[in-house]
């Protein structure tokens, strides 16, 4: 353990999730899969280390989905609250606590927070017109408003934020804003708000971003720098909204605080929380100590549409409060994107965890795998199915289940299963492998300390290619006949590598180490970096089992065929435009029209034009030649014998030289697309259209 070594305790966040609808893949491999793998080395490591989180359950991202669902936003946060809270745990992110901003010693805490920071005068009070809805009779912060980014010219920008290209932004901003709510122009009013001088802490900012030049992730560092270069604004902590933690002044009755004002601090009320329920001291987590070296290492780990927050906003809040630790680091991910496109909710363009759940009951390592597999840690990145049929087929079951298998298999088939030597307990016995996995051991906890979840990843996977080529270049499938010794020794030796195999497949895949250590017949907390990976002479393994299966290309046909049938469900159906309607006219001058069906005798191209057909028309009164704008549609074949209405009565003109004694009545759409007004077979011709 090396950078980290200094620190004695950790505080490790994920961010807080909205409990507006349920998460996909690229939730869990933005903030969530990455914070959870470095925990669970943290914790491999004898760490002390709580890992918080919790739902979001704030801001207009709730009370537009609640008015979008014709529901309350309560009805709203404890559903996807659940079901949020359910998935991580089927996936493994073992949160300490998976706590809810709605929880009183949350509203309280965020409260203390805005009246601490209140009473030392840190806020600029001022009215401001801001952007309200005549129709809703509500003012538009943050989502209840979009419009153009002034930055990137996204045109579908919140309020408080472009998703597109992660800047700050306020209403105001925008160009053409546009309210959520009615779907009009807003209108401007103004209103008495509270704001966090950001310009006044820009100093202090610049310097304490510029110590992190080395340490924090370059497209991390790079943001901040860069909005600490467009120089920063004072920032409203309030909002005039009917949902959200009441501001603390009499003065401000009916203002809620700024959601983003509250989120963060609920990793200090989730912490609180969880120290009651364990007996813990919660300040040592998030308080400065006497002793800087005995302050806690606060890392947030979140997407990058959350940077401005994490490292500017929050750590404003944090060091005008004056008590509280600063975050050490922010490895803050790129986005993930879904086969070839954005992945997006409201397109239903996603691999949503509740589905994959259902759909692949069991197999929650293989999506870790995956998703570790393709972190976007230093830029977007790309899953897709083939991808993940690929790396289970390759990877997961050609490597790391073929090599286990074929151990514990040749274990049962030579010795029952039974580890037996001479009479001493079990090591490894082979230097190469010994030196070899020690190698192992370093770049793991080099890249994991790095924030480099996916090269740490293959390291692990190196063992199990180590185990595959001893195994391959040793034979004791061969040995066992003329040198039974050497045999037993490779074979024990492989045993030994998958235990360690384990121990460092455990930040990773928990459930996969789960079934190594039933296998081995060893407890789960055997498993670990100070424990001798060795086995007591006699040692019972357990029967083998089947660690991955393998994907058909059934199971991925269907996935990718579900992506397509959603996004064509998602498209919008194409509104056609209609020609205006005219303005009435009276009964006499539709009664004017004289038109009759008839039928089509012959046809032809008219000379020299592209759009004309010269038809002769049985009108039942008279027989006469029509010339009609028809030929790009239809094939004058095609048209002879066919019954069609016909405006008799209209003056002959003279076209291209053909006097055309009337017109046949076709339906145009507006794309110029024309079809016959249809007449039944059985009408006589001459028979009157009215
Ligand atoms: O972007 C989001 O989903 C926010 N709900 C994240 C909040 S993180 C924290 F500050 F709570
Ligand atoms: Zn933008």
């Amino acid at each position: 353990m090396s950078k980290l070594n200094k620190f004695k305790r950790f505080t490790i966040t994920s961010a807080l999730p909205y409990a507006n609808g349920p998460l996909h893949i690229g939730h869990l491999a933005g903030a969530y899969l990455p914070a959870d793998i470095f925990v669970r080395y943290l914790r491999l490591r004898k760490k002390e280390v709580v890992y918080i989180c919790g739902s979001d359950e704030h801001g207009a991202a709730i009370t537009i989905k609640a008015k979008k669902e014709g529901t309350t936003p309560q009805a709203i946060i404890d559903k996807y609250h659940a079901q949020i809270r359910d998935s991580f745990q089927e996936f493994g992110i073992s949160f300490d606590i998976y706590h809810r901003t709605s929880s009183p010693i949350h509203h309280d805490l965020s409260q203390e927070f805005f009246l601490n920071l209140y009473e030392k005068d840190e806020f600029i009070e001022k009215f401001s017109e801001q952007y309200f809805d005549e129709e809703y009779q509500q003012f538009l912060a943050d989502r209840y408003i979009v419009g153009t980014c002034p930055n990137c010219g996204n045109e579908n920008a919140y309020g408080d934020q472009c998703e597109n290209c992660g800047t700050s932004l306020n209403p105001t901003d925008l160009i053409n804003p546009i309210s959520t709510l009615s779907g009009k122009p807003p209108v401007l009013k103004s209103t008495k708000h509270w704001f966090l001088p950001l310009d006044k802490y820009q100093p202090w900012l610049e310097k304490w971003i510029d110590e992190k030049e080395n340490d924090w992730k370059v497209n991390v560092f790079g943001q901040c720098k860069s909005w600490l270069k467009s120089g920063l604004q004072p920032r409203s902590m309030t909002r005039d909204l009917d949902w959200g933690i009441d501001v603390p002044l009499e003065e401000a009755k009916g203002k809620k605080l700024y959601v983003w004002m509250d989120a963060p601090i609920g990793y200090i009320s989730a912490t609180k929380q969880w120290a009651i329920d364990n007996g813990k001291d919660w300040k040592l987590y998030w308080k400065k100590q006497e002793h800087e070296a005995d302050n806690s290492c606060l890392l947030h780990f979140i997407g990058k549409d959350n940077i401005v927050f994490h490292c500017i906003i929050f750590p404003s809040i944090l060091h005008a409060h004056g008590e509280y630790i600063l975050p050490q680091n922010v490895p803050a991910n790129e986005f993930l994107n879904l086969e070839g496109d954005k992945l997006s909710t409201s397109r239903n363009h996603a691999v949503w965890l509740h589905e994959y759940l259902e759909e692949f009951p069991g197999k929650q390592d293989e999506l870790r795998y995956v998703l570790t597999s393709i972190l976007p840690e230093t830029s977007d990145s790309e899953f897709t199915w083939k991808d993940y049929q690929a790396r289970v087929n390759n990877e997961l079951v050609a490597i790391l289940g073929n090599y286990v298998n074929r151990v514990m298999i040749l274990m049962h088939k030579f010795y029952d299963g039974k580890i037996e030597s001479d009479g001493s307990n079990i090591v490894l016995t082979d230097s190469v492998l010994d030196t070899e996995l020690g190698r192992f051991y370093d770049e793991i906890e080099i890249n994991l300390e790095s924030y480099k979840f996916r090269q740490a990843l293959q390291s692990v996977m190196e063992i199990a290619r180590l185990g595959n080529r001893y195994l391959t270049e040793n034979e004791p499938w061969k040995t066992i006949k003329n040198d039974p010794e050497a045999a037993r020794n490779a074979l024990h030796n492989s045993l030994i590598l998958i235990g360690h195999l384990a121990v460092c497949l455990q930040p990773f895949l928990p459930g996969t180490v789960a079934k190594i250590a039933g296998m081995l017949n060893w407890p789960l907390k055997k498993l670990a970096l100070d424990q001798p990976i060795a086995f007591e002479n006699g040692h019972q393994l357990n029967p083998a089992a089947l660690l991955f299966e393998k994907v058909e290309d059934e199971v991925i046909d269907k996935q990718i065929q579900k992506l397509l049938d959603k996004k064509a469900a998602a498209q919008p159906q194409k509104q056609e435009t209609l020609i205006p309607a005219k303005g009435n006219i009276n009964f006499e001058s539709f009664a004017a029209m004289d038109i009759r069906t008839g039928t089509i005798l012959t046809a032809e191209k008219v000379a020299k034009t592209k759009k004309l057909l010269k038809l002769t028309i049985d009108t039942g009164i008279d027989q006469r030649t029509i010339v009609s704008g028809i030929a790009e549609y239809f094939e004058p074949e095609a048209v002879i014998g066919k019954k069609v209405s016909v405006l008799i009565n209209l003056e002959p003109r003279e076209i291209k030289g053909i006097v055309s004694q009337g017109m046949i009545l076709m339906a145009e759409n507006a794309e110029g697309k024309l079809s016959f007004v249809s007449v039944d077979e059985e009408m006589h011709n001459g028979s009157v259209v009215r």
